[in-house]
Order: C-alpha cells, then sequence, then structure tokens
C-alpha cells in the first residue's frame, strides 16, 4: 500500500510515527507539505518521501490522506483534483463535508471522512470515520488501517453523525481536562498542595478508566459499587445530581454538536 499525505504537520506526524512503528515501509509514504522545515522534519525523523507541490507526489498512492487544517482544505482539494483516478481520498480535517469536499475534488466520490481526537497524537486516539457507498471493502480496509495508526477506529452510518462525534470525543478531551482541573481545584480547596492534588486528580482518573476499559461490567455498574449506602460517595454524587451535573453536560455536548454543524456550513462555502 502506497500512501500520500497532503499536509505533513503534528495529525500526519502523529500517524506516520504510528505506521512505521507497526513496520509500515516509509519508502511508500510521500507527504506533500508547503513548509520546507516540516519537510525537513518528516525526512530527517521518519526517512519518508517529502515534497512541496502535490504535483510532485504522482503517481499519488492508493491511499489519500488529506491532514492541512479545514481552511486550506479547499485549496489543497483543487490542485488534487486534476490528478485523481480510483484513489481513495481520506480526510482528517475537523467539519469538512463531503459534499463540499467532493465539489472542489471535481466530484471525486471515494471519499472517507474522518474525525480523530488529540490522543490520537500518542497513539491513543478514538477516530469515527464515514465512508461513501463508491468507496470499496478493501479501500475500506485499508484506510482503517492507516487510521489506526492513531488509536481505535469506529465507523457511523451517516455523516451528520460527525457532528456528535465532534461533540462527543472531538471536543472531550477537553472536557475529560476540565473535570481533572475541577478535582484538583476541590482538593486544593481542601487542603492539599497544588502538586498533592495535580498527581491525585489525575491518577484517579487515569485508573478509572482503566479499571472501566479493562472490566467487563457497564461504568454505571462500576460507580454503583463504589457507591455505599450512607458513605462519601453517595454524598457527593446525591449533591452532584442536585446541582444537574449530568443534564448540564448534556447540554454542553448537544452545543458543541450544534456548532459543529454550523461550522460545516461555514466552512463549506465557496
Ligand atoms: N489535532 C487534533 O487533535 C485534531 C483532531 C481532529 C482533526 N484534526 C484535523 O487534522 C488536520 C491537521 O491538523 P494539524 O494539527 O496536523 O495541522 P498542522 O500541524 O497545521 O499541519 C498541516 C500542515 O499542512 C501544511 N499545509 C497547508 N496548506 C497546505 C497545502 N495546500 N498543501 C500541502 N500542505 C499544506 C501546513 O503548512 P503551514 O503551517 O505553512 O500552513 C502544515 O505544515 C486539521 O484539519 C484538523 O482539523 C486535528
Amino acid at each position: 500500500m502506497e500512501i500520500t499525505f497532503i499536509g505533513g504537520g503534528n495529525m500526519a506526524s502523529a500517524i506516520i510515527g504510528g505506521l512505521l512503528r507497526e513496520s509500515f515501509d516509509p519508502r511508500s509514504i510521500c507527504a506533500v507539505d508547503i513548509a520546507a522545515e516540516q519537510r525537513a522534519q518528516l525526512v530527517e525523523r521518519y526517512s519518508i518521501n517529502a515534497v512541496a507541490a502535490i504535483d510532485d507526489a504522482v503517481p499519488l498512492g492508493s491511499t489519500i490522506i488529506m491532514a492541512v487544517k479545514p481552511q486550506h482544505m479547499k485549496a489543497a482539494a483543487q490542485a488534487l483534483a486534476p490528478l485523481l483516478k480510483n484513489e481513495v481520498v481520506v480526510s482528517i480535517a475537523a467539519g469538512i463535508r463531503i459534499e463540499d469536499l467532493a465539489r472542489w475534488l471535481g466530484g471525486h466520490q471515494r471519499l472517507i471522512r474522518c474525525m480523530p481526537n488529540t490522543p490520537a497524537l500518542i497513539g491513543a486516539g478514538i477516530t469515527a470515520a464515514h465512508a461513501l457507498p463508491s468507496v470499496s471493502t478493501d479501500q475500506r480496509a485499508a484506510a482503517e488501517r492507516i487510521l489506526k495508526a492513531m488509536g481505535k477506529v469506529i465507523w457511523v452510518a451517516a455523516e451528520p453523525l460527525l457532528d456528535t462525534v465532534t461533540a462527543v470525543s472531538g471536543s472531550g478531551p477537553a472536557y475529560v481536562f476540565y473535570f481533572i482541573e475541577s478535582l484538583r481545584a476541590a482538593a486544593v480547596e481542601l487542603g492539599l498542595t497544588e502538586q498533592q492534588a495535580s498527581v491525585l486528580a489525575l491518577e484517579t482518573f487515569l485508573g478509572s478508566a482503566k479499571l472501566a476499559a479493562q472490566s467487563t461490567e457497564d461504568v454505571a455498574t462500576l460507580r454503583v459499587r463504589v457507591t455505599s449506602k450512607g458513605g462519601t460517595t453517595e454524598a457527593a454524587l446525591a449533591s452532584m445530581a442536585r446541582d444537574q451535573v449530568r443534564q448540564a453536560i448534556i447540554r454542553g455536548v448537544r452545543a458543541a454538536q450544534e456548532r459543529s454543524h454550523e461550522l460545516g456550513v461555514e466552512l463549506g462555502k465557496d
């Protein structure tokens, strides 16, 4: 499998690093990046090919990963359009809708749109992807193999669900950081040092997430198990329920989903 990356920044580097860790041949990877410094870094770090313009990447690989910032997608797609044949184009750009990308690519239909998240930078991401029907089973499998270099991959049946994915796992790391910050603030307010508070909050989150991931039981069951009748956890959860914390989280995620939809419309304007 040969792969061409358009945009060789943070996310492309995360994917390339992951592929090479799985013994992918660096000579099968070409990255197109307009920034000379970025190209030099890619060559030095990964020994892949790096070129300044898409015309220098011909023949293109069977899979093309578009990894430029959303506001650069239109220009990058329009430069790619005349060179396309049957390749599958995978976009990881947040918010760019398939219909807009297809239009900028001159009607190309072998398209996959996905939404990774920041933990992808350390191979611990979760990516959701949606493929158009013209993407073959083999192309989908090839794309999944590449995306797995960033972590886990799920497929969604309808593109609008990617707005929900954006609101849940795309923005999700910020919610997790907010929760850790809040727990740390509580610890400091109740007498612990900043350092103690930080380690307690972070390790509690890390350990609980690992426990949930390894357990065969649902998180709700795990929560009930640490909530003894009349105990401390029950007191905290009752207080949070009175403050409607869960409803507030759902409202927040809904706001993110609506914003994701609006951004898609704005980014798709010609
Ligand atoms: N970071 C995340 O967690 C995350 C999560 C979900 C989705 N994404 C998506 O991933 C994409 C890439 O993000 P990133 O953080 O990796 O971006 P980045 O670090 O800015 O990398 C993009 C690279 O592409 C170059 N570039 C710009 N226009 C180009 C063109 N027409 N042809 C070739 N190269 C071009 C940029 O050069 P210049 O710097 O000179 O412009 C830059 O070196 C974004 O669309 C983002 O929405 C990221």
